[in-house]
């Protein structure tokens, strides 16, 4: 069975062929339009998704080396994401499927990214057989679930303010750093140390109230962006350029930590074997060998996809739609165009 898959959430335009269940193209163009404005507008994401949809779609059907014709199913993000942008893409879908007279399957961009750790591109690549710990980090959501063998899920923290890729981006933007900086602090980050300042860690044991957070499983990065903003202000800029990247590391490490130590404890609280970490701040060297390290102490298996499958890409959306036909999880032609989360179960 081809499945293409068609994503344009936010600001990748980008397009994947599964074939048989295995990812055999994926073709990912990110907008640099966004770059001088520090952040992604809305406008110009619909716009550059309008101007390269096809394109797209067509190298990833060439890379696979089919024809249009071969295709079985259409899938597409229908939300979350900016609502130009998801209707671009849809919308093309439609019409693709339309055409091609073949099912259309919507999909939710965030469970996409969750069951990312589960992609499959050789026969070894495992689908999720048992229960596991999702954490999902992208610059719109951090989110933790219990996710079922049955592709069932529960929410059980979020983020009360900011997006953990929210954090690493306008803490960066604070230091002069291009955007996305969520890469960028990563790199610096290589050469800074991570105790060179304590940045807060909110909501959890270490967090300077006296509270106890044991067993919250939300998150809270909007104190962190504050701290950081003072620590900047304090300082004379000649210090700031001096360390930072020491600065970056400590960043990097008031985000991860919390993110490692809240995944972990649900783990160990729901008595599940396995932890699944997805989204553009999987990408993140720091919390991967974290991450890595603490599963490892605990006999936990870890599922994070490569690099290409963390940010967004159209894989994790053939990727779904595909697990989801195989359990008949899914109704094609029945969706609604969503700008936030719907998680419909
Ligand atoms: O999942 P994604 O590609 O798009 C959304 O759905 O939001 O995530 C983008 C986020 C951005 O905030 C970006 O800075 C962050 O992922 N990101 C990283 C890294 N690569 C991407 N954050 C930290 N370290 C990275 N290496
Ligand atoms: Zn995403």
């Amino acid at each position: 069975m081809n499945i293409l898959g068609i994503e344009t959430s936010c600001d990748e335009t980008s397009a994947a062929v599964l074939q048989d269940g295995r990812v055999a193209s994926n073709i990912v163009s990110s907008q640099l339009v966004h770059k001088s404005y520090g952040g992604v507008v809305p406008e110009l994401a619909s716009r550059e998704h309008e101007r390269l949809i096809v394109s797209v779609i067509d190298s990833a059907v060439d890379q696979a080396n089919i024809q249009k014709n071969d295709l079985d199913v259409i899938a597409a993000t229908a939300g979350p994401g900016l609502i130009g942008a998801v209707m671009v893409g849809l919308c093309f879908a439609q019409g693709l499927a339309y055409a091609l007279g073949k099912p259309l399957v919507p999909v939710n961009h965030i469970e996409a990214h969750i069951f990312s750790g589960f992609i499959q591109e050789t026969p070894a690549d495992e689908a999720p057989a048992e229960s596991f710990i999702s954490l999902t980090v992208s610059g719109g959501h951090t989110m933790l679930c219990v996710v079922d063998k049955n592709l069932q899920y529960e929410i059980i923290g979020k983020t009360i303010d900011d997006a953990a890729g929210e954090a690493f981006d306008k803490t960066g933007k604070m230091l002069g750093l291009d955007y996305p900086a969520g890469p960028v602090i990563d790199k610096l980050s290589k050469k800074g140390d991570p105790c060179f300042y304590e940045f807060p860690r909110a909501l959890t044991a270490h967090s300077r109230t006296s509270k106890s957070y044991r067993d919250n499983f939300d998150f809270s990065f909007s104190g962190l962006k504050t701290s950081v903003s003072n620590y900047i202000h304090k300082h004379d800029p000649a210090f700031i350029e001096q360390h930072l990247p020491d600065i970056a590391a400590s960043i990097q490490e008031a985000i991860t930590s919390v993110l490692v130590e809240k995944t972990v404890a649900a783990a160990v609280k729901f008595n599940i074997r396995a932890v699944s970490v997805a989204g553009g701040v999987s990408a993140n060297s720091g919390l991967r060998e974290k991450m890595e390290d603490a599963c490892t102490k605990q006999g936990i298996r870890l599922f994070i996809p490569k690099t290409v499958y963390s940010t967004d890409n159209a894989a994790m959306i053939a990727s779904l739609a595909g697990l989801k036909l195989s359990r008949g999880t899914v109704t094609p032609n029945k969706y609604d165009i969503a700008p936030f989360a719907s998680f419909v179960h």
